[in-house]
């Protein structure tokens, strides 16, 4: 099967920075996975998923998206954000509109769908997050689980082939957190591929079908859970040994 991206050797320096994001970054993303993407703070997690919607171009090296090169003209940024919906690390970069229906709305309407259509993707997007009871509320007046749901179903009005969630757990409490591992299940079972930046091992061990883990703008690993779970040296090397000491298994 086709990865869903393929990135060679990519090199991005944001702007006035010395050292690079993306320091010739290589990896095959699979199709149709769920993807744990793991690496501390500053590991390019966010540069990366940034790359893949197109709003970063590499400076160098190259990206595909279904074995096509990805394109930056107008039409072809136009037509990759359509398929590849980005929840961003924080819900106010997202987040703009006067109320969350008109957020929500945003996506759809712009892709040019008909009034009649949007309600129904705004309805339904609103549904799958259980955000209905907060459709008239302005965006600011939520609270941070609420922005991250509510920016959860502007990127499903999209119904998009790819979801990127930027850490999307860390405002959210155990209870919503279930819900949202429902929503991206239902996503998985319609063939959605779903990325997630997360540091919880749990999501790693329990949620993921495969684990891409950067370090310094690189990729050290990319494979399934067991694969990095069961191999000690690995983990030290990764410097996740420290943080999942807890691991032990089966
Ligand atoms: N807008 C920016 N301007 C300048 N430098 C940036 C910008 N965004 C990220 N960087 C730098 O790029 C590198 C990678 O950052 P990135 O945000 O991709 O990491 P991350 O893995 O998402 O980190 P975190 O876990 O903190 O979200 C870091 O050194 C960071 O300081
Ligand atoms: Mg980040």
């Amino acid at each position: 099967m086709t990865p869903v991206f393929e990135f060679a050797d990519v090199w991005f320096r944001h702007n006035g920075q010395s050292d690079c994001a993306l320091c010739g970054l290589t990896v095959s993303i699979p199709s149709g996975e769920k993807i744990a993407v793991v690496g501390r703070n500053g590991s390019g997690k966010s540069t990366l998923f940034l790359h893949c919607n197109g709003l970063y171009r590499p400076q160098q090296g190259q990206i595909r998206f279904n074995g096509e090169p990805l394109s930056y003209t107008r039409a072809g940024l136009r037509q990759l954000r359509q398929r590849v919906g980005i929840v961003f690390q924080n819900p106010d970069d997202q987040l703009f509109s006067a109320s969350v229906a008109q957020d929500i709305s945003f996506g759809p309407l712009n892709l040019g769908l008909s009034q009649a259509e949007t309600t129904r993707r705004v309805q339904q997007a609103a549904e799958l997050c259980a955000i209905t009871h907060l459709l008239d509320r302005p965006t600011h007046a939520l609270s941070g689980g609420e922005k991250a749901r509510a920016a959860m179903a502007g990127v499903l009005a999209m119904e998009p082939s790819v979801v990127l969630a930027d850490e999307l757990l860390s405002a959210i409490d155990p209870w919503a957190r279930l819900d949202i591992f429902e929503i991206l299940q239902t996503l998985h079972d319609h063939g959605t591929t779903i990325l997630l930046a997360t540091h919880d091992l749990s999501v790693v061990r329990y949620w993921a079908t495969h684990v891409i883990v950067l370090q310094r703008g690189t990729v050290a690993f990319s494979g399934t859970p067991q694969q990095l779970l069961r191999n000690p040296s690995l983990l030290e090397a990764t410097e996740l040994s420290k943080i999942w000491w807890t691991v032990e298994l089966d």
